[in-house]
């Protein structure tokens, strides 16, 4: 593998998941694999989850790790081409991949949706320009349109919860004070859509996905339909994508609460905001597996980084 830039880079989900489950539990099994290679992380925006659990799976493989928060620390990148540098942008995508490729052997980079500009998000300009001038493999750490690792950590998580063959999986909306991007419920619908589940999304009427990435999964606006006999409970909140970023909703009866949740289990791929996606009866209680997926990111991300290294040797 080259690069992992979305899901369509795995090409068995089954087999990645098993191998990450490997991974777990003998993390240092490939410790040779990464001597003297170095990855580097370029941040454009916050993470706590991504940025310390890719370092530890690189660590677990015998890599070097830099860290870069490129958003506040690295010079502002001009990504069009031909333009005339006389205004913000001080250095151009094409000379900035190209010397950070020259450093490094991998290339990992979080650049989040504008969600002011749906056509430029959804352009991926920043993933799309490293990967486009960089001369090594990129890594999606979460751009405007997917995140990939999340949605592999939360494959990981399901395998180890599940005792059904096909459990039914409810994805489902929740209120947020903030508009937030669609990458990680994008991810998790593509992800989903490789494994063997009765899975369902429900959201407010205003909140539909882009139908390119839902194809045909089942919308139910009822949340409490959707959410009847459900195994598995994932919470996210997403702001409209038809009217792009926008916050149309913040009805506080789509929050989770332990009634709703019945015996499901819970899932967020965190930070969340406790009493306004989730209340903390849930959070704090045995059916929460929030901080099981967030272990399970190392793991995602060490299987990501083993199948790039194996292709560079
Ligand atoms: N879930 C996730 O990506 O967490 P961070 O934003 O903290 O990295």
């Amino acid at each position: 593998m080259q690069h992992y830039l979305s899901i369509n880079d795995i090409d068995s989900l089954s087999d990645w998941v098993t191998e990450a489950r490997a991974l777990k539990n003998d993390p240092l099994q490939s410790k040779s694999l990464g001597k003297d290679k170095t990855i580097g992380l370029l941040f454009f925006n916050n993470s706590l989850r991504t940025r310390l659990s890719t370092q530890k799976a690189a660590i677990n493989l015998g890599m070097e790790v830099i860290v870069m928060n490129f958003g506040n620390e690295g010079w502002a990148l001009e990504y069009g081409d031909g333009t005339i540098m006389d205004q913000g942008t001080s250095e151009h995508i094409k000379e900035a991949a190209k010397v950070v490729s020259q450093y490094c052997d991998v290339i990992g980079i979080r650049a989040f949706a504008s969600l002011t500009d749906k056509e430029k998000d959804e352009a991926e300009v920043v993933l799309n320009g490293f990967k486009k001038y960089a001369s090594v493999p990129i890594v999606n750490m979460e751009s405007s349109v997917g995140h990939p690792l999340q949605a592999l950590a939360d494959a990981i998580t399901l395998a180890e919860n599940s005792n059904k063959t096909k459990p039914k999986v409810v994805l489902s909306w929740a209120p947020h004070p903030k508009a937030l991007p669609h990458a990680v419920t994008n991810s998790f619908v593509e992800m989903m859509q490789l494994q063997d589940a009765d899975f369902v999304i429900t959201h407010p009427k205003g909140y539909e996905l882009d139908s390119t990435i839902i194809k045909n999964v089942p919308v139910e606006y009822d949340q409490n339909k959707a959410l009847k006999d459900a195994d598995f409970v994932y919470v996210k909140n997403w702001s409209s994508y038809t009217d792009y970023g926008r916050v149309l909703n913040q009805d506080p009866n789509w929050m989770i609460t332990k009634d709703k949740l019945c015996n499901a289990k819970f899932m967020h791929c965190l930070p969340v905001r406790r009493n306004v996606v989730v209340e903390d009866a849930v959070l704090d209680s045995e059916q929460s597996l929030v901080i099981d997926q967030a272990n399970n990111r190392t793991y995602a991300a060490q299987v990501v980084l083993k199948k790039i290294l194996e292709h560079l040797k």
